[in-house]
């Protein structure tokens, strides 16, 4: 006769024949039966087979039916497992199901009592086994999809810093252009003979060559984005930079026909922070006010002012101004509205994070039409 493998199975264990074989000729038409005279033995086949209950004898010579149980236990915390017991051995019974026995039958058993027990104990071995076994595919799809999931967030960060990136760029390559141009613009003139006597470049070559460091700098605090230690905070002079992004902001707004005016406080204004950071956020707002005022050939005038603990840098200019309905949406990444003018809508996001990380604010005041004025606040450091 062939026994059905989808058949579930049930492990006898029992040192005498008679009952053993009794139960293995009981539950052969519904299961597939393995028996065992020994614990040994049953542990054996428990670890070969897999079987869906086990009715174990609790006396036996050699290693009882409790420390069998207990063996049973540390092998397959869900088999189901159902304790023979003599008769009157009630307490043998109990302990037994404390220390992890689903069931007990004491002997001799009865027949349908038995089958009765044994059905419903592999279908509880069953349930378990299923539960168990879509729980761990639930916990490998959930650690998986985490997995893609923090990789999907690493890429999209990396994609904005590499937007951002972008961004940081256009400022210092549109000036260092700017200068080019008007170098080019004075050779030509020079080769022509319209030129000053002695005209100097130095000074243009000196932007050029601050913007170029700029990009650099940059390209080194983007390459060690995501490290913790990327760069320490240090004392840096808030004036300084103002000065020099003024400086370098002049020619594109000399080409754009709007004014820009500076008033920079003589006193260094340090606090403590990453110049590369507080320059771009700088730089944007400036960059921007030029941009806003070309429009209408208006002027920018940046002031920058300690006040007790804090420094206001100030960047007011006469351009076309903000409608109501835009300003709350300025701070936003992406939200741009120089379409076609290669704006990426990044500049103000990126100020107010590095402004904000320097423990800094940035405020806007704006009427269309008439202008608009950023101001950001800076906690100095306290000599
Ligand atoms: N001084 C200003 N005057 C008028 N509008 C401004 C001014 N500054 C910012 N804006 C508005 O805020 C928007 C967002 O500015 P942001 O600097 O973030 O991006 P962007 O200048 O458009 O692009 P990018 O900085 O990448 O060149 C601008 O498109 C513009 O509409
Ligand atoms: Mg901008």
């Amino acid at each position: 006769m062939t026994v059905s493998p989808e058949l579930p199975q049930v492990l006898v264990i029992d040192d005498e024949m008679g009952p053993r074989e009794s139960l293995r000729m009981l539950l052969k038409p519904n299961y597939r039966v393995h028996t065992a005279d020994s614990v040994e033995a049953g542990i054996r086949l428990l670890r070969e087979k897999r079987p869906d209950a086990v009715v174990t004898d609790i006396r036996m010579p050699g290693t009882s039916g409790i420390d069998g149980l207990r063996r049973i236990r540390e092998i397959d915390p869900h088999v189901a497992v159902i304790m023979l017991t003599g008769f009157g051995a009630l307490e043998t019974a109990q302990e037994a199901l404390r220390l992890g026995a689903n069931d007990y039958i004491s002997k001799p058993f009865d027949a349908k009592e038995m089958r009765d027990v044994i059905s419903r104990n592999v279908e509880r071995t069953r349930v378990h086994r299923t539960g168990e076994h879509a729980a761990s595919e639930i916990r490998e799809l959930n650690s998986r999809l985490l997995k893609e999931l923090a990789q999907k967030e690493r890429l999209a960060s990396l994609g904005q810093a590499s937007a951002e990136f972008v961004h940081d760029l256009g400022n210092p390559l549109t000036i260092v252009w700017g200068y080019v141009q008007l170098l080019a613009k004075k050779l030509e003139q020079q080769e022509k003979g319209q030129g000053a006597e002695n005209p100097t470049s130095a000074k243009e070559l000196n932007i050029i060559e601050q913007n170029v460091r700029l990009c650099r700098e940059l390209l080194t605090m983007w390459q060690s984005y995501g490290s913790e230690d990327a760069s320490p905070n240090k004392p840096i002079s808030v004036a300084e930079i103002v000065r020099e992004v003024v400086k370098g902001v002049a020619t594109i707004a000399t080409q754009s026909g709007v004014e820009l005016k500076a008033d920079v406080s003589e006193d260094p204004c340090t606090l403590l922070g990453h110049a590369v950071q507080i320059k771009r956020a700088i730089q944007n707002v400036i960059v921007n006010a030029v941009q806003a005022a070309a429009e209408k050939k208006g002027s920018v005038t940046v002031t920058c002012l300690p006040k007790d603990f804090y420094i206001d840098v100030r960047v007011e200019d006469t351009g076309v101004g903000i409608a109501p309905a835009q300003l709350q949406k300025i701070f936003e990444p992406y939200f741009t509205t120089k379409q076609g003018k290669s704006g990426t809508g990044l500049g103000l996001y990126i100020t107010k994070k590095v402004v904000e990380d320097h423990n800094g604010s940035i405020k806007v005041d704006s009427t269309p039409d008439a202008g608009t004025t950023f101001t950001i606040r800076l906690p100095l450091l306290n000599n």
